[in-house]
């Protein structure tokens, strides 16, 4: 049984009071009752506060990016061991954001997640298709683009230390969730294309649905035999609403 995993991802929001108050919110609601594994992903200037608050709870701690590079000359950046150092145990890479605003290529991305997993971190791979990509048909071919190049880079088996979160582009931000039905047709085309290369890594690999995911769409979601967790961005802002989808996770 694959542990579920919900995660945050707060985007470039909130403040340090803000992030104080709603992590002291999240580690409130988790209580004691076994549930889903908890995440999430402030922006860089919070993370070592989050961390060191989030120490000794079940609350876990990770960053929205990372470098490719270990240390030297690369102004602005954050190298993965920064990460573990300030007590992140996750990363995200390859989040449609970066990808589309900042150009990453898969490539990159692959780059980054590799750098991540040398340092100790669990990366988690964002892959996902936009609007015009659904509506052309090309969204098997380009998740597999995404997911092959960490594949080609790293091989299967590193995906026994990662999670995969498909994050549909035109669900992001917009309201417009994904189908239950529309989500596990990916994540199961994710998990057949990594069972190609290893059954057991399949089997074993979390797969998290990102995209407008909330309290009320989460249950339909979570019930689905490949979704394994979510991706949150606007509905874990506040700590009711991201309690709210761990109480589906822990249910469903
Ligand atoms: P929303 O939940 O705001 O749609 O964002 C999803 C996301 O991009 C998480 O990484």
């Amino acid at each position: 049984m694959r542990k579920r995993l919900i995660a945050g991802n707060w985007k470039m929001n909130g403040s340090a009071a803000a992030s104080r108050e709603l992590v002291a919110g999240i580690v409130d609601g988790l209580g004691a009752a076994e549930g889903p594994e908890t995440l999430v992903c402030p922006p860089f200037p919070y993370l070592a506060a989050v961390a060191a608050q989030a120490e000794g709870t079940p609350l876990a701690v990770g960053a929205q990016n990372v470098s490719e590079h270990a240390s030297g000359a690369y102004t602005g950046e954050t190298a993965p061991a920064m990460l573990v150092d300030v007590g992140c145990r996750y990363v995200i890479v390859g989040h449609s954001e970066r990808r589309s605003l900042y150009g990453e290529t898969s490539a990159q991305v692959a780059a980054k997640y590799a750098a991540a997993q040398s340092a100790g971190l669990t990366p988690i791979l964002c892959v996902g298709e936009s609007l015009a990509e659904r509506e052309s048909g090309a969204t098997e071919d380009v998740v597999a683009e995404q997911l092959d190049a960490v594949l080609a880079h790293s091989g299967v088996a590193s995906l026994a230390k990662a999670v995969v979160a498909y994050e549909p582009v035109w669900a992001i931000g917009t309201g417009r969730v994904a189908t239950p039905e529309q989500a596990q047709d990916v994540h199961a085309f994710i998990r057949g294309r990594v069972a190609d290369g290893d059954a057991g890594v399949a089997a074993g690999l979390r797969l998290l649905y990102g995209g407008s995911m909330k309290g009320d769409n989460a249950p339909g979601l979570l019930a689905m035999p490949d979704i394994d967790g979510g991706l949150i961005g606007g509905a874990s802002l506040k700590a009711a609403d991201f309690l709210a989808i761990v109480a589906a996770a822990a249910t469903n």
